[in-house]
């Protein structure tokens, strides 16, 4: 079976059972053009809490599908590929947190939506790219312990003038993105400009004229007057901004920045996670009702 076998088999199974269908800006260009929405992680979770479909399938990686699963256990949310992780999410316990928290009694904890599940449950409150900044902000006392990305912890403090004991955790793909890479494409392209992620290093993100979520590189680049952009983020990025901006030029600072964990989802996996629904992503109580509290306080936040 080819594409288009699988784009009429997944339309006529996901409008008989009413399935909603989410797709992170990082998915293969396929499943971008498949979802009901593609977006970041906090549209993702607004998405997924306002919808009236019974059954989310959620084409990203695990930490995604259990966010909307947090926030809406009475539904039913599927992962089309099981190994699709998150190294950054795996780079902290709920041990960990529980060490830092006894190591500053007193001080809040913040998690970036990257975590599990039982990270997300011993937090105070959770955050994404798109609201660090804002949730930060919203907390009492001058310091927080901010976990697992480093880099985010460092923008955060940055902005907030907050001090932000960090945990040292980073994304191994926007790792790859280095300042001299940056400065000699815009060096090739003169007048070009950069927006990047803020997961990418302190020394990248000095040299951007934009920082913010793989969303908001949408609307930044709808706005830029600039011919050429830099895209401080993953590949599959460019698929949607060159769509949306045909008259701009959107540069990766080079080929490799890709996450493989994004790219695991296919068109075939989505057509047999529909058909055979799997695999459901299930939080046990407390734990989920407990990482709830986290992600709600997010969600009333407005960034
Ligand atoms: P966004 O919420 O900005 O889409 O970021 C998610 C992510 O994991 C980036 O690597």
């Amino acid at each position: 079976m080819d594409h288009s076998d699988f784009i009429e088999k997944i339309a006529r199974l996901r409008s008989e059972r009413n399935v909603l269908i989410l797709a992170h800006n990082y998915q293969r260009p396929e499943i971008q053009d498949l979802a009901d929405y593609t977006g970041d992680s906090l549209g993702l979770a607004r998405q997924a809490q306002e919808t009236n479909s019974e059954t989310i399938l959620f084409c990203g990686v695990h930490f995604m599908a259990e966010t909307a699963y947090i926030l809406n256990p009475e539904k039913t949310v599927l992962l089309p590929e099981k190994r699709a992780g998150c190294p950054l999410a795996d780079m902290i316990t709920a041990d960990d947190v529980l060490n830092l928290k006894e190591r500053y009694p007193g001080v809040p904890v913040v998690c970036y939506v990257n975590t599990s599940a039982a990270v997300k449950a011993v937090s105070d409150i959770c955050c994404t790219s798109s609201n660090a900044v804002a949730v930060v902000n919203s907390l009492p006392g001058d310091a927080v312990i901010f976990v697992p990305d480093k880099n985010l912890g460092t923008y955060v403090a940055s902005l907030t003038g907050k001090k932000v004991i960090s945990w040292p955790g980073y994304c191994p793909t926007h790792h790859k993105i280095t300042k001299a890479s940056v400065l000699n494409l815009k060096k090739q392209n003169p007048g070009a400009v950069f927006m990047a992620h803020p997961e990418c290093q302190p020394e990248v993100l000095e040299i951007a004229d934009h920082v913010c979520s793989t969303s908001g590189m949408y609307e930044y680049a709808r706005l830029s007057k600039a011919n050429v952009i830099i895209v401080g983020s993953e590949a599959g990025m460019l698929h949607r901004l060159s769509k949306d901006n045909p008259d701009k030029v959107f540069l990766l600072p080079s080929k490799d920045i890709i996450c493989p964990n994004m790219k695991l989802t296919t068109l075939k996996k989505v057509y047999f996670s529909l058909k055979n629904k799997e695999t459901k992503v299930v939080i046990e109580e407390p734990i989920r009702s407990q990482a709830q509290s986290s992600c709600e306080r997010m969600m009333s936040i407005l960034a």
